[in-house]
């Protein structure tokens, strides 16, 4: 990795602004300790870097792209919930499922029971499946533990992962994601009980945002900003679950303590768009639960974009409501099922998607950045929204690694 790399016969997807691809045909990129030292067309490449170059890869004239983030995924979990899907298909709703004690608490029981190994095999597996479609950054909650044992080992899990794994992973603490059943009845003693682990998991270095699940099968919204004025307290970053199934005013309340990002939102509201908006909030919108959930209200998308609302995507990986690993499968679906034009989807899962976990640091293909990038076996970025069912990506250089050498 220290020596200047200089990666060549590129046409680059740099996504420098929110307005167009950002295409240089016939680009380079010199890597140099990790990060993009230059980015342009190679003839521009001045000849006192060009002596700097130390090694060449030529790549054939694919296309290049950031590396993508996921930045919504719960991929630490025990079990699965098969039995759930097919009980969905024959009428039971979600909401039911999870109100009998199934859904989420299902998980809970399951991922108690695995061991720190498994928990880490299976983790591993998804997160390499990411990886293998381009995915260098990804973000992994807690909330199948629920307790501080237990979301400490799910915590340590995503921290081992992005400590083996050639990946960033990003942490965020979602211990108000269900009542455990030791708790059943006292959800506000239960929220006390997850504000005093908040500052122990910080301490051991496990978090990197708080998130929690405002809903009516989940928190409410004042047992939610109890979360967030513990967050706060300690300097932590805010995200939230919001208006996914109901209108709970809960992104208005997120954006209120500057919530890097309010996810899911299809029932969020024109006073909800206008906090986010003006708070700089990013809406991260998750494709994968709509259509596996069967959802039929659409997020207000026309609004958003008005609104000047950055858009991300994210596969919201879970067992539940969202059991798959393609992040490009949710960039052909937000344009199919939302709308979202090519190029607002592949913004979504590569600089929006940095944006909603804080990183400013990478999503695009300029000077300075992180040298995380896919190479891809197309011609235009606009094909990452048109295919789906196979895996173009050919090649990942995360922080100046190349990961196929
Ligand atoms: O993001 N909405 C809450 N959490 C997950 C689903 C979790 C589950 O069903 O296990 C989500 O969709
Ligand atoms: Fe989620």
């Amino acid at each position: 990795m220290a020596e200047p790399t200089l990666w060549r016969n590129t046409r680059l997807a740099t996504l420098t602004d929110d307005t167009d691809w950002g295409l240089i045909d016939d680009g380079a990129l010199l890597v140099d300790s990790g990060k993009l030292a230059w980015v342009g067309a190679l003839r521009d490449l001045p000849p006192a870097l060009r002596h700097t170059v130390a090694r060449e890869v030529d790549l054939g004239g694919a296309l290049v792209t950031p590396g993508l983030v996921d930045c919504h995924t719960h991929l630490v979990y025990g079990g699965q919930r098969a039995r759930e899907f097919e009980m969905r298909l024959q009428g039971a709703s979600y909401e039911a499922i999870a109100r009998a004690g199934g859904g989420i608490r299902a998980t809970v029981a399951a991922t108690r029971a695995a061991s720190d190994g498994q928990l880490l095999q299976s983790a591993r597996k998804r997160a390499a499946a990411l990886l293998a479609e381009g995915v260098t950054t990804l973000e992994i909650k807690s909330g199948y533990g629920l307790s501080l044992q237990d979301e400490r080992r799910c915590l340590s899990v995503a921290r081992a992962l992005g400590n083996d794994m050639p990946l960033t992973v990003c942490t965020s603490f979602l211990a108000a994601h269900a009542l455990p059943p030791e708790f059943d009845g006292r959800a506000d003693a239960y929220i006390d009980a997850v504000c005093a682990w908040m500052p122990v998991l910080q301490g051991e270095g496990l978090i990197d945002a708080v998130d929690a699940f405002c809903e009516n099968i989940g928190f409410t919204p004042a047992q939610t900003r109890r979360v967030f004025e513990t967050a706060r307290s300690l300097g932590l970053p805010v995200k939230l679950h919001a208006e996914q199934l109901s209108d709970q005013g809960g992104a208005t309340l997120a954006a209120s303590f500057g919530a890097l990002s309010c996810d899911h939102l299809e029932w969020l509201s024109e006073a909800g768009v206008q906090s986010m908006r003006a708070s700089g909030t990013v809406a991260v919108l998750l494709p994968g639960a709509y259509y596996y959930l069967r959802e039929t209200r659409l997020p207000p998308i026309a609004s958003l974009r008005l609104a000047g609302v950055p858009i991300a995507l994210a596969s919201d990986h879970n067992p539940g409501s969202s059991p798959g690993l393609s992040l490009l499968l949710m960039v052909n679906m937000a344009c199919t099922l939302f709308r979202l034009t090519p190029l607002e989807a592949v913004l979504g899962v590569t600089a929006h998607g940095a944006r909603a976990l804080g990183l400013g640091d990478r999503g695009r293909l300029r000077t300075g950045l992180r040298a995380d990038f896919a190479v891809w076996d197309l011609e235009h970025p606009n094909e990452l929204a048109y295919g789906f069912g196979y895996n173009p990506c050919r090649r990942v250089v995360a922080g100046g690694i190349d990961l196929s050498s």
